[in-house]
């Protein structure tokens, strides 16, 4: 096959919140086809950034005290860190915020309002008088116009299910300074998607070259209505002033690029960073971002924002001189046991917290690839299943061939492997059978079946186990008139073992990594190496380890969040648009309730043992009696301030409820109160005497 030359990329995630096992479905998924296509010999680049601007940004730095772009340079490196820690392998990861996109944009504005494509006209909009802008949707709340319910927002009631516009809430007011908004209108700047020009392109686009899904091309059909039903509106693509993001040129800083302008651009950018930062050469921009390359542009996206990769991009591209996306995959969104993530089950997981709880992160991209397929149906992430396909699949079957054959071949063979025949399937039975499938298996990964590969794989490593069952390779041990045969079958057995670890690669690139490593293979994997014949093998350690249920246990824990039940990043996927994504923190009061205070248990507990940490400098390990509720074993921060033979048998104050977390010292099941201000010292608390250990603190 010629060498394909790609650029591939996923959404860029918004900068105003945490990476979460949603969004790694997606990274995850794109970076195992990215792998894939390595593999395969093609030329691949992949590219991402943060989608840094919007309101949501502006006001959430405004709420921690910080400028917009001192929250998203702490949020990039987040980020980064997660995506690094999942082995999302970017040739570049960028921001939005940055001269090479702010360039583009203008350039692609500029080309719009040449070509007749830009209109304006005023548009009235609610208006928050003491804060002085306009407000999103999302940042209106009032009573609902049907029920009468109380906070709602200015698109749906979560009570009642009604849907409605903000100007039909009663009782309105603005979540970001509580006054009653009023109706203003403003100039907007418009692309004109509804020109005949732009509709004429769109349906042919959207129809033709398997540009998108089937399932998403219909979608695009109902959207787009029949010709002349002037089905699609023109897009509002301008923000008045205070906004996070690009001026409009020409508009003296009081008009600005709508975030969901500047954002796909954004790929444009990071791209181009990555030429000009790696000396690429400007011929390869020229190839990637401009019509006639012969390359390719493959955008994989969530779902919820496909109108704007299949229709409002495209356009802007075709219409702007740059190249359209070749293929638009959108996926389907993550349930957490069969349910939407949720704050207050603890299944809305940060990227970050798994790995802080020492989960493997292969574990989780091996389970999503083998959930994963072609189509934009939704995925479930289900815990118990999770564990017991990681710890039956990876451990019990595919791992399980080279620690059973390992043992052998170093204790009677030195290590040596036999030259094994793949094409000889009669003396070769398990890598005959394991080379038979590699067409089947490269054609599900190009086809985004990870799934069907996946499950593939776990077949043959079933035929593998069986041949060595059957082998008896134990028995063949005892005489050494038999060690040929025992040679032989540990050979084919490893052999085999090592061509399902190039098929495992794009999905476990660490792990496979080291088992290439047992068989002294360096560099690069290619899916020819497959072909390949190792002639030793290095002593077996250990590759992958089982998952505990506990950590799964911890790992929810750690994630549930009693305080703030109904966060607005677990609303339904199907109400989530674009800047009507805002994390509750904009919005919510100073003052907590009296509610919320007493979901904090709050105990008397004695101290019933004290004792330093081997290894850690500020922390002592405290075992609490709480009366009723047993010990609790805590780590705290005190050891500065206390020498622990003084505080056994003392009474003090903890926190009962607060997640267990899993420290590097073992488990933390609580937290005790203690003062501290600017001067030195650490002062924990004591309550008056009759305090009984399990009293409440209210
Ligand atoms: N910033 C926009 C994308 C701009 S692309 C030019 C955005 N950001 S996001 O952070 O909300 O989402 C990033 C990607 O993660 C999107 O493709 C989105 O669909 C995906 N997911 C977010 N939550 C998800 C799940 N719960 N499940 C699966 N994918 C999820 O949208
Ligand atoms: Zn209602």
């Amino acid at each position: 096959m010629p060498q394909r030359r790609i650029l591939v990329t996923s959404a860029l995630p918004y900068a105003n919140g945490a990476i979460h096992l949603g969004h790694l479905v997606e990274y995850i998924q794109t970076d195992i086809w990215v792998r894939f296509q390595r593999m395969q010999g093609h030329e691949v680049h992949y590219v991402g950034a943060d989608d840094t601007h919007g309101t949501p940004v502006m006001l959430r730095a405004e709420s921690e005290g910080l400028t917009p772009e001192q929250l998203i340079e702490r949020v990039w490196k987040e980020h980064k860190r997660d995506f690094d820690n999942f082995s999302v392998g970017f040739d570049n990861y960028y921001s939005t915020h940055s001269p090479e996109n702010r360039a583009l944009c203008e350039e692609i504005y500029g080309k719009l309002e040449q070509g007749g494509l830009i209109t304006k006209r005023p548009v009235e909009q609610f208006y928050d008088p003491v804060k002085a802008m306009f407000l999103p949707d999302r940042f209106i709340k009032g009573e609902c116009p049907k029920c009468g319910a109380k906070d709602q927002y200015g698109d749906s009631c979560e009570v009642c299910g009604a849907t409605y516009s903000p100007t039909e809430l009663k009782n309105p007011y603005s979540t970001v300074s509580g006054a009653e908004p009023v109706r203003k209108s403003s100039e907007h700047h418009f692309f004109k998607l509804s020109d005949p020009r732009c509709e004429g392109f769109l349906r042919r686009y959207t129809q033709g070259d398997n540009h998108l899904q089937s399932e998403a091309a219909n979608k695009m059909k109902e959207w787009l209505g029949e010709a002349g039903e002037g089905k699609l509106s023109d897009w509002d693509i301008s923000r008045d002033a205070p906004y996070f993001g690009f001026p409009i040129p020409g508009t003296d800083e009081k008009k600005f690029f709508y975030v969901w302008l500047d954002a796909p651009v954004g790929y444009f950018a990071s791209f181009t960073n990555h030429v000009r930062g790696k000396k690429l050469g400007d011929g390869l921009l020229q190839d990637f971002l401009r019509p006639g390359g012969n390359t390719e542009m493959v955008h994989f996206i969530g779902k919820d924002i496909l109108y704007f990769h299949a229709l409002f991009w495209p356009a802007m591209l075709e219409h702007a001189g740059f190249r359209t996306p070749t293929r638009v995959y959108a996926h389907g969104f993550l349930t957490v046991n069969g349910e939407k993530m949720s704050k207050s089950r603890g299944t809305f997981i940060t990227a970050n917290s798994y790995i802080e709880q020492g989960l493997n992160p292969e574990w989780l991209r091996y389970y999503y690839a083998a959930k994963l397929g072609p189509t934009m149906e939704d995925i479930d992430l289900n815990l118990d299943d999770f564990v017991a396909r990681v710890n039956s699949d990876l451990v019990g079957k595919y791992f399980n061939i080279a620690s059973r054959a390992a043992g052998f071949v170093a204790k009677h063979f030195e290590g040596r492997l036999l030259p094994v025949q793949a094409d000889d399937s009669v003396n070769w039975p398990a890598s005959a059978v394991a080379i038979a499938s590699a067409d089947n298996i490269a054609a599900d990964f190009e086809n985004r079946e990870y799934g069907k590969a996946v499950r593939e794989v776990m077949r043959i490593a079933d035929i593998v186990n069986q041949h060595w069952d059957k082998a008896k390779p134990w028995e063949l041990a005892r005489n050494p008139d038999q060690h040929k045969a025992l040679h032989t079958i540990c050979s084919d057995c490893l052999n085999a073992f090592r061509i399902l670890s190039y098929y495992i690669t794009p999905v476990m690139p660490d792990r496979a990594a080291k088992a290439r490593d047992f068989f002294g293979v360096t560099g690069e994997p290619r899916w020819t190496d497959i072909h390949q014949c190792a002639a030793s093998v290095k002593p077996y350690e250990h590759l992958m380890g089982r998952i505990d249920p506990k950590q799964i246990e911890a790992l929810v824990a750690a994630n549930t969040d009693n305080l703030k039940p109904s966060a607005p990043a677990a609303k339904p996927a199907a109400a989530k648009t674009t800047e009507k994504d805002v994390e509750a923190a904009t919005a919510q009061p100073t003052h907590i309730s009296i509610d919320d205070f007493s979901k904090i248990d709050l105990r008397i507990a004695r101290i019933a043992n004290a004792e330093h940490v081997e290894g850690a400098d500020k922390l002592l390990k405290l075992t609490l009696d709480v009366g009723e509720l047993g010990t609790k074993q805590v780590f705290a921060g005190i050891k500065s301030a206390y020498d622990p033979a003084t505080l056994v048998g003392r009474l003090t104050v903890m926190v009962a409820n607060l997640a267990p977390r899993k420290m590097k010292f073992g488990m933390s099941e609580g937290m005790v109160l203690a003062a501290s201000g600017e001067a030195p010292g650490l002062f924990i608390l004591s309550p008056d005497s009759g305090a009984q250990p399990g009293m409440r603190v209210k």
